[in-house]
């Protein structure tokens, strides 16, 4: 997820494109650049790290050009750096590119380019799309909207882009397919956002661009919308904006954890996005490909995580043993460092880190690494620590995440690993042909699914305020639910600041059933799948005293209907996919009791969003 910003008009575009894109940087900030263009004169500015570092590289507040472009990148080809960073500039130095997105086909684009003599400087997908864009213009002798047009035609991915050609100087062309782009029409002036906070306060006219829609903005002229489909003059639609410039930075919901809820069926599919082809029945993870040897002869797998993430390795270690077959161990971190673990060269060890900071982790990669151990990473911030230092991995395309609580990165960091079960199992023989294809056929039903997940959010909402009072909660849950029994009781924990643990459903009887009184609430995770029936059992022996149960049950179910006190349904699907699923009504319960509490759900109390200390 990146952001783009572009200003046509009378102002000096330098401060509006720089204020802009520091409104954006939540979507992204590990590369930054900015192009100004004035009477043929085109000066480029690029920068690693974030757009106070941009605004390094020159005094723009003198500067008088009244065109300009700009991006903050959230890299997911290529790592961070002054050459990766946007705009993209075309061989011949005339057409100048910003996007946000991923472009699936890029590398066949970029093969089909150099073989026509076109040279690369960096390692993203946008310079091939620029050069693309030339190679279609000086091939047809197409003006710039057409060459668009024709070009993006041979696209396979998600783009919100803006193209500016130095041999037209009053035009901006801009396309969208998957990625949000904005136009904000002011008088004289246009801008060009990725979401309207860069230019809300200049007008509250915008037209929010459509899949397949194409813009050609042209200096003190009507702007001209066209399909990208086929060429036609299409309609727009403009809007009076009534957001303010909070409200729009986190989409329009009311915290950034929220957003990013709700963004998970788009952060799941972008994360199996030109990895999973479910038409040819292939899974392709380049850094699964070439190590593959080392995956099939482990004598055994080590996933080292801390908090959410570990979570979602213990998910992992549910489906790679069932599927793949190779013995799994899930280790915290931090434990895993200092009890002078057994490691030898035939462990994989698999490192699991949303922001690719966490000192802990880190701690146990080194560790793991002079032992002679394989370490595959799995992150989701491009070019982080933890992401240089593994020998090999796989990026969740999630998109920053924001909130401290971590969401996304969950089901992102389940879709990456099952991605790679699924890979490891087909090469080794471990599971059929037509498992393999029902689990990835069903996977890719996930984000609509995710989507109907996500309709319950407001009877997650009644429940939170029926138990806002509540002290302790208990999470339970079966197989490779029991995980996320443990993410939603660490949610609660870490937002509402309510004691709450996770258990297995079956350990219950154990010990904790002694805590079972009518002011404990038992959120148990009961799907109809597994060993549906023992957790049947398990609610039942709450229910004998008098513990309040809310139950996640697949839609439809009326047995645990007649015997909880509080249900929420989720879509059917495989049990090794549930988690993605059974966790977004208990994200929701944690956002929704933090809220009612008054408590700070984007900055808890205490916590950090990137624990680099030991
Ligand atoms: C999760 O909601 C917490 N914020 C925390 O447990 C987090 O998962 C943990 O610190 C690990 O962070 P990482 O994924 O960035 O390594």
């Amino acid at each position: 997820m990146c952001g783009i910003v572009g200003y046509m008009g009378f102002r000096p575009a330098a401060a509006v494109v720089l204020n802009g894109l520091q409104r954006l940087e939540y979507r992204g900030y590990d590369s930054a650049g900015l192009a100004l263009f004035e009477d043929g004169k085109l000066e480029l500015y690029k920068t690693q790290g974030k757009v106070a570092d941009l605004r390094q590289l020159s005094s723009f507040d003198t500067t008088t050009q009244t065109i300009g472009i700009g991006h903050t990148r959230w890299a997911t080809h290529g790592v961070p750096s002054d050459s990766n960073a946007h705009p993209h500039k075309s061989n011949s130095g005339e057409l100048l590119l910003i996007h946000n997105g991923i472009i699936e086909n890029y590398d066949a684009l970029k093969q089909l380019l150099i073989s026509k003599g076109y040279v690369f400087h960096s390692d993203t997908d946008t310079e091939v799309l620029v050069n693309l864009i030339e190679d279609v213009q000086k091939s047809h002798n197409y003006k710039l909207g057409k060459a668009v047009q024709v070009a993006l035609g041979q696209v396979i991915g998600a783009y919100a882009i803006t193209v500016l050609d130095i041999k037209k100087p009053n035009e901006l062309v801009v396309a969208k397919l998957g990625s949000p782009l904005a136009i904000g029409v002011g008088e004289n002036e246009y801008f060009i956002a990725s979401d309207a906070s860069p230019f809300v306060e200049f007008t509250k006219q915008a037209i929010y661009l459509k899949d397949h829609q194409m813009a050609i903005l042209r200096r003190e002229k009507p702007i001209v919308l066209r399909s990208l489909k086929d060429d036609n003059k299409a309609d727009y639609y403009l809007q009076e904006l009534s957001l303010d410039l909070e409200q729009i930075e986190k989409g329009g919901y009311d915290h950034f954890m929220l957003k990013e809820i709700y963004e998970q069926a788009h952060a799941i599919k972008d994360t199996y996005r030109g990895r999973l082809l479910g038409e040819e029945s292939l899974i392709k993870m380049a850094g699964i490909e070439e190590h593959l040897e080392k995956f099939l002869n482990a004598k055994r797998i080590i996933i080292v995580a801390c908090g959410t993430s570990w979570h979602a390795g213990l998910v992992a270690e549910y489906i790679l043993e069932d599927l793949v077959r190779i013995p799994v161990e899930v280790e915290y971190a931090s434990e895993f460092k200092y009890r002078n673990p057994i490691i030898t060269e035939r462990d994989v060890v698999i490192a699991i880190s949303q922001s690719g900071e966490t000192a802990d982790t880190l701690a146990a990669i080194n560790l793991a690494k002079e032992h002679g151990a394989f370490v595959f990473g799995v992150c989701n911030v491009v070019g982080s620590t933890i992401s240089r230092a593994t020998h090999a991995g796989a990026y969740t395309h999630a998109g920053p995440e924001i909130g401290v609580a971590s969401t996304k990165a969950f089901t992102t960091q389940i879709t990456v690993l099952t991605l790679m079960a699924l890979r490891l199992a087909q090469a080794k023989g471990s599971i059929s042909k037509e498992e393999f294809k029902s689990i990835i056929a069903e996977l890719e039903l996930m984000p609509q699914k995710v989507e109907v997940a996500l309709l319950q959010n407001k009877t997650t909402l009644e429940i939170a305020k029926r138990y806002q009072t509540a002290t302790n909660c208990l999470y339970l849950g079966r197989g490779v639910n029991f995980p996320v029994a443990l993410e939603g009781a660490l949610k609660l924990k870490e937002i509402s600041y309510i004691h709450a643990e996770g258990y297995p459903a079956a350990e219950m009887k154990h010990g904790p059933i002694a805590l079972i009184d009518e002011n404990m609430p038992v959120i148990v995770v009961a799907i109809n799948k597994g060993h549906y029936d023992k957790v049947v059992s398990n609610i039942q022996e709450i229910k004998s005293r008098k513990g309040k149960i809310i139950a996640v049950v697949t839609e439809g179910d009326q047995t645990v209907k007649a015997l909880a006190d509080h249900v929420i349904e989720i879509p059917e699907t495989l049990e090794c996919l549930s988690p993605l699923l059974t966790t977004i009504p208990l994200q929701l319960l944690s956002y929704h009791m933090a809220v009612i509490l008054n408590k700070n759900v984007d900055q808890p109390r205490n916590l950090a969003k990137s624990v680099t200390v030991e």
